[in-house]
């Protein structure tokens, strides 16, 4: 339901209010405090904020895994439910995510290849198994991994192999918006920059938009101009290609300046993804 096309921008948040029930009856959370923007197809947009300033929550609203309390979030002009099942899955055909630990998001006993394959079980059940393989080859390939690497764990790749496979994962049914929560985040500069290529390729091959979300602003500076600076919910600034660092908000200067900014969860996957390489030497080449 969400496949029609038009003249309508690909995602459209109109003054999103996410709240998060307060604890013991006490007065509810606003995390994201009307938030409105959108991105055209084949656009990226980034979403920059310090830990904690909702961009996640924004990224769970677009996937209908969280309730807007007032304001909306249209695909394809079609309104993002969190109801029905149904259209959640129909969702997923338009919009997919990849995360920044792939550690937690990739399933550690089956192989690559099925790892892969999951979105196209859901949505294309009826390939043949050569079918599929062969679907999974050419995705493997597009995203700079062997095809032997079909059959190794998760465990037996680096952190950027790991996040080449959850790229592949992602776009291997072509959806229009992938949602990048953090995805580089984990990762040393050199592999930072090479997956960030990967992403500039697939953007110019596919014409899928992305929402890229970090808390580092100079990361978001390699893969887009068109940005959007959230703080404790709100959207603070937006800056586009015209934007001078003058015409910066002081808070968007912070961030900048803060570079890099300490965040728990960011560090705590940069040590899992540290101590794994310790105990495993990645066999493939791609980093
Ligand atoms: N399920 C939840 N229940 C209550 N509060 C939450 C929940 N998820 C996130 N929050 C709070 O909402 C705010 C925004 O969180 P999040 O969107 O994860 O931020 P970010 O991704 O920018 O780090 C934080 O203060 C966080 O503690
Ligand atoms: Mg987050």
């Amino acid at each position: 339901m969400y496949d029609q096309h038009g003249d309508t921008p690909l995602l459209q948040v109109d003054d999103l209010v996410v709240e998060y029930p307060g604890r013991r009856r006490g007065t509810p959370f606003k995390a994201v405090d009307h938030v409105s923007f959108h991105i055209g197809r084949g656009q990226t947009l980034g979403l920059v904020g310090e830990s904690g300033s909702g961009k996640s929550t924004i990224a769970r609203a677009i996937q209908g895994l969280v309730p807007a309390t007032s304001g909306s979030i249209n695909v394809n002009g079609i309104p993002i439910t969190t109801e029905r099942l149904a259209d959640r899955r129909s969702l997923a055909k338009v919009v997919q995510t990849v995360f920044q630990d792939p550690y937690g998001s990739l399933n550690p006993v089956k192989s690559v290849g099925s790892i892969i394959e999951e979105g196209l079980l859901v949505q294309q059940g009826t390939l043949s198994a050569a079918a599929r393989t062969e679907l999974v080859g050419d995705e493997l390939d597009r995203v700079g991994l062997p095809r032997t690497a079909a059959s190794k764990r998760p465990g037996e790749l680096s952190g950027g192999q790991r996040q080449r496979v959850a790229i592949a994962r992602a776009v291997i049914t072509r959806p229009a918006l992938v949602i990048c929560d953090e995805a580089v985040s984990a990762m040393d500069l050199s592999v930072q920059a090479q997956v960030l290529n990967l992403l500039a390729d697939l953007q110019h091959d596919l014409g899928v938009s992305y929402l890229f979300i970090t808390h580092d602003l100079a990361v978001v500076r390699h893969i887009t101009t068109q940005v959007a600076v959230l703080e404790h919910g709100r959207i603070v600034d937006l800056l586009d290609g015209d934007t001078h660092q003058e015409q910066w908000d002081p808070y968007t200067k912070k961030l900048f300046d803060a570079v890099p900014i300490p965040d728990p969860d960011i560090q705590l996957a940069k040590r899992a993804t540290y101590a794994k390489s310790q105990s495993s030497t990645p066999p493939l080449t791609a980093s």
